[in-house]
């Protein structure tokens, strides 16, 4: 039913977790300049984030990723959670959103608060994101792959569509307020990445702090920890039999779920959004 999604500035948003009230809370919010936002498309490295962000931020203490749960150690700007575990939030504070840029609240603009903008390869955007909308009761059943991916392609799904989210980060006054990342460097080197982040918070970490934080934010170590996925959350809200959150955490499974014309389609849509765009991905 529509009632699963509100509609905000002409997004989609699962009405599970946002309201209008918890969008009014996100744009009323008073940003410090310490906060750190990890800010993504959906399916592109957000609970990662949430596991790396804390530990970055305290030094590698793995209390955080062992106590609380992923959305209450680096809650969602935007998500109705947010109004009842600010006042639990450590200093620096660690926060994600999907928000594109141009939503963000005031307060944030006017902060020094960095962002990691975490990209992923959109065709593996969608494939993560269609296997979600089968686990996940709050949301629409997806239909056909094919089916998925015209809505997607169009941004009839959460949060628009990827290429606008995309192009709104990417247009910033934000400086050297912002770091890119991908996912795809994440999964190939995750320390080396971890380095990257490090340096740009302005953390000292050591070599071995930088190793013990990849060894506990590695797929596999998350995949264990209840803390992180998501199996504290009822089977009717997301039903891991059908697919878990943490489902594969590789590069490329579009190459098992895309047929050669979906490819062409995909990529040429894809392609003509960004064609004046004075930036390029490292995907085609
Ligand atoms: S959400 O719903 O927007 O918060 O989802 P998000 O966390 O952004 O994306 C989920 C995908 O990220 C993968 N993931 C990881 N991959 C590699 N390593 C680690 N540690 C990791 N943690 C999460 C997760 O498996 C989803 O991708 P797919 O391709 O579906 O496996």
């Amino acid at each position: 039913s529509s009632s699963k999604y509100i509609q905000y500035h002409g997004l989609l948003l699962p009405s599970a977790a946002h309201s209008m009230e918890s969008l009014e809370f996100a744009q009323n919010f008073s940003v410090e300049d310490s906060d750190v936002f990890a800010v993504t498309y959906p399916k592109s490295g957000t609970i990662w984030m949430q596991e790396i962000l804390p530990l970055l931020l305290n030094g590698g203490d793995l209390t955080p990723i062992h106590t609380i749960p992923n959305w209450d150690r680096a809650p969602w700007l935007e998500e109705t959670r947010l109004a009842v575990v600010v006042d639990q939030l450590p200093s620096p504070r660690a926060l994600v959103s999907h928000l594109p840029y141009h939503l963000m609240p005031p307060s944030f603009l006017a902060s020094k608060a960095k962002v990691i903008y975490v990209m992923r390869n959109p065709k593996d955007v969608v494939v993560s994101s269609y296997y979600f909308h089968q686990m996940a009761g709050f949301l629409h059943d997806p239909g056909t792959f094919e089916e998925f991916m015209e809505k997607f392609l169009e941004g009839r799904v959460l949060f628009g569509k990827w290429t606008d989210h995309v192009k709104s980060w990417k247009h910033t006054e934000l400086g050297d307020r912002i770091m890119y990342i991908t996912y795809e460097e994440m999964v190939q080197d995750l320390p080396a990445a971890l380095r990257r982040m490090s340096d740009f918070l302005g953390r000292n970490l050591s070599e071995e702090v930088i190793q013990k934080i990849a060894e506990n934010c590695s797929f596999k170590t998350m995949k264990t920890n209840t803390m992180s996925n998501f199996s504290l959350i009822p089977k009717g809200l997301m039903d891991d039999n059908k697919s878990p959150f943490l489902r594969k955490g590789v590069v490329g499974d579009w190459k098992n779920h895309f047929t050669s014309e979906q490819l062409t389609r995909f990529k040429s849509v894809i392609s003509k959004e960004l064609e004046n765009e004075s930036f390029s991905l490292p995907w085609s």
